[in-house]
C-alpha cells in the first residue's frame, strides 16, 4: 500500500492552525518548506504584510507544500490559506488532498469558515480527523465541543482521548486507546514526552472519560474514510498535546492516495501512467521574471525527471526537466514522484489551474471548480494607452487564479471578479509592480457571473437578446452578467433549456 498520505488542515481564522502545522513539522522533521509557515503574531493578517510578502517574495502567502517523513510515511500538508478572502485557492487546494484535519479552538466551537470548508469536504466526502485544541485554556466542555459538531455538521463522533482538566486545572490528555495521560511538565507546563499509565484521575475526569467513551460510536475506519464519523482529538497545539497522537492518527487511519475522477472514470493510483492535474499556479519567486510554478497533484504512476507529459490545454507534450519535488531530502531522491506527491512544474503560462497531465493525453480529470465572483469590478486604466499590457496582465493574472476576468461583449470595460476583497488589492498592487499598470477598480454594474450551457441554437437566441449583459471568460466561455441574484432566477426561469452554473469545471 501506498506510504503517502497528503492533507490539510482546515480552521477558522485563530483557531491554532498555523501552531499546529509548526509542531507537525517539528515531530515529523520537515524536509522542504515551500514557502515558510506563515509569519507569526498579529503582523501576519494586516494586509498590508500579505501584500509586501506576495511583492518581496512574488510568490502568494496561500498554499504551499509541506512534506515530512515519519516511521517510513511521507506526509504531504497542503498549506491552506486562513483568510478567508483567499477561499477559491483554499477550496482548490481541497481538491488535491485526501484527507483533512479540522482544528477548532476549545473555547469557540465549530466557527463559520471551519464550517464553509467542513462543507467543501463533505462534497468531495474528504475524510476529517478533528483536532480540539486550546485545552490548556478555559473552554467548552468535551460534551458541549462533541455535540456540537456532530449537530452542526451532522457527523458521527467518535473521542479518542479526554482533557484532564481545562485552563486552570489542566493536568494532560488522557488517550482511550492506551489509558495513558500525557503530563505538562516545567515552567511552560509543556507536553515533553511524560507519559503516564495508570493515572489517578480525579473522580469528575474519570467520570466523564469513561460516559465519552461509551456514550459515542467506536472508531470505525470505514465509516471515517466514508466521511461518515471524525476521531476527536483533544489537546493543545501550543503545548504540544495530542501532536503526537495526531500524526500517529493520519498514519494508521488517513486514506492513501484515493482515486481521482474523471469525468465517467475513476482515475486509479495504481494506473500504471503518471497522470496528475494542476490546482494551483504561483508566480515565481523572482517577479522580474514571468516565470510561474504550477503545483500538479500526482494521481497515479511513478513520476521520473525529464518526463514528457501533455498538459490538456495544450495538447503536445512537454518535457519536465525541473521539477521542485518538495519530499526530496537528498537529491538521489529528487528524481522521482508517486501518486499522492506535488510536483511544482515551472513554465511560462502554458500551464494552467485545472489542467490534466498525463503520459498518454487519453483524460482528463473533473471537479477543479472557478466559483461565481462574489465581487465584481470595473478596471479603468489611469494611462489609456496600456490596453495591451492591461490585458496581457489580466489573462496572466487569472490563468493564475488570483482573479477571473471577464471580458463584455459590448463595450471596452473589462470586469475582473473575485470571491474575496483581499484578490483585488492584490490585483492592483501587482498590476502596478509586476505590469506597470496604473489602474483602479470602480464598481461594475453587475453583482454576479454566471456560466452558459446549452445547445448552440439556444445559446445564440439568448445571445441576440442579451447581449449587453453579456461576456467571455478568459477561455472565451460565455457568461451571463447579473444585475442581482434575482436576476439570474428570472433569466433561469424564463430559459429552462440553459443552465446558469456558479461554477465552472474545467
Ligand atoms: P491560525 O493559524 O489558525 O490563525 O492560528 P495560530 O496558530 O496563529 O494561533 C492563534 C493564536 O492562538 C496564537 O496566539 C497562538 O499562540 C494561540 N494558540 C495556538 N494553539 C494554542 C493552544 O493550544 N493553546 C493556547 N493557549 N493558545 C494557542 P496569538 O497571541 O494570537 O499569537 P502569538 O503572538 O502568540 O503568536
Amino acid at each position: 500500500m501506498s506510504n503517502r498520505r497528503t492533507f490539510a488542515i482546515i480552521s477558522h481564522p485563530d483557531a491554532g492552525k498555523t501552531t499546529l502545522t509548526e509542531k507537525l513539522l517539528l515531530q515529523g522533521g520537515a524536509i522542504h518548506l515551500a514557502g515558510e509557515v506563515k509569519a507569526r503574531g498579529q503582523a501576519r493578517r494586516a494586509r498590508s504584510d500579505w501584500m509586501k510578502i506576495e511583492q518581496q517574495r512574488g510568490i502568494s502567502v496561500t498554499s504551499s507544500v509541506m512534506t515530512f517523513e515519519r516511521d517510513g510515511i511521507t506526509f504531504n500538508l497542503l498549506d491552506t490559506p486562513g483568510h478567508e478572502d483567499f477561499s477559491e485557492d483554499t477550496y482548490r487546494t481541497l481538491t488535491a488532498v485526501d484527507s483533512a484535519i479540522m482544528v477548532i479552538d476549545a473555547a469557540k466551537g465549530i466557527e463559520p469558515q471551519t464550517r464553509k470548508l467542513f462543507e467543501v469536504c463533505r462534497l468531495r466526502s474528504v475524510p476529517i480527523i478533528t483536532f480540539v485544541n486550546k485545552v490548556d485554556r478555559e473552554g467548552k466542555s468535551g460534551f458541549e465541543l462533541l455535540d456540537e459538531v456532530a449537530d452542526t455538521l451532522a457527523l458521527d463522533v467518535s473521542p479518542q482521548g479526554w482533557p484532564v482538566g481545562m485552563g486552570g486545572t489542566f493536568q494532560g490528555v488522557l488517550d482511550f486507546a492506551s489509558g495513558e495521560v500525557s503530563r505538562p511538565e516545567g515552567p511552560s507546563k509543556e507536553f515533553r514526552g511524560k507519559r503516564e499509565a495508570d493515572a489517578a484521575l480525579p473522580d469528575e475526569v474519570a467520570e466523564e472519560a469513561e460516559l465519552a467513551r461509551i456514550g459515542y460510536p467506536e472508531f470505525d475506519l470505514e465509516a471515517y474514510r466514508n466521511g461518515d464519523l471524525t476521531p476527536v482529538y483533544f489537546g493543545s497545539a501550543l503545548k504540544n498535546f495530542g501532536v503526537t497522537e495526531l500524526i500517529e492518527a493520519i498514519a494508521t487511519h488517513a486514506p492513501p492516495p484515493r482515486p481521482q475522477p474523471a469525468g465517467e472514470e475513476q482515475v486509479s493510483p495504481e494506473r500504471d501512467e503518471v497522470t496528475g492535474f494542476i490546482f494551483k499556479v504561483q508566480a515565481n519567486m523572482d517577479p522580474n521574471h514571468r516565470d510561474r510554478i504550477a503545483f500538479m497533484r500526482q494521481v497515479s504512476g511513478t513520476f521520473k525527471r525529464g518526463m514528457k507529459l501533455t498538459p490538456s490545454g495544450l495538447g503536445k507534450p512537454i518535457a519536465i526537466h525541473s521539477p521542485i519535488l518538495f519530499f526530496a531530502q537528498d537529491r538521489e531522491l529528487a528524481d522521482t514522484a508517486e501518486a499522492g506527491d506535488i510536483i511544482g512544474i515551472p513554465n511560462h503560462g502554458t500551464l494552467r489551474v485545472g489542467d490534466t497531465l498525463s503520459e498518454k493525453n487519453q483524460i482528463r480529470f473533473t471537479g477543479l471548480p472557478n466559483f461565481a465572483p462574489e465581487i465584481l469590478r470595473r478596471v479603468v486604466l489611469k494611462d489609456p494607452t496600456k490596453t495591451k499590457q492591461l490585458r496581457k496582465a489580466l489573462d496572466d493574472l487569472s490563468e493564475e487564479g488570483v482573479i477571473q476576468v471577464f471580458y463584455p461583449e459590448i463595450g471596452a470595460q473589462w470586469i475582473v471578479g473575485v470571491v474575496g476583497q483581499l484578490q483585488l488589492d492584490v490585483l492592483v498592487s501587482r498590476l502596478e509592480a509586476e505590469y506597470k499598470v496604473e489602474a483602479n477598480l470602480e464598481p461594475a454594474p453587475f453583482a454576479t457571473a454566471r456560466w452558459l450551457k446549452g445547445d448552440a441554437k439556444t445559446l445564440g437566441e439568448f445571445e441576440g437578446f442579451n447581449r449587453a449583459n453579456l461576456a467571455r471568460d478568459r477561455d472565451g466561455d460565455l457568461v451571463f452578467m447579473a444585475k442581482s441574484p434575482w436576476d439570474v432566477g428570472y433569466q433561469q426561469e424564463k430559459n429552462p433549456d440553459l443552465t446558469f452554473s456558479a461554477t465552472k469545471e474545467r
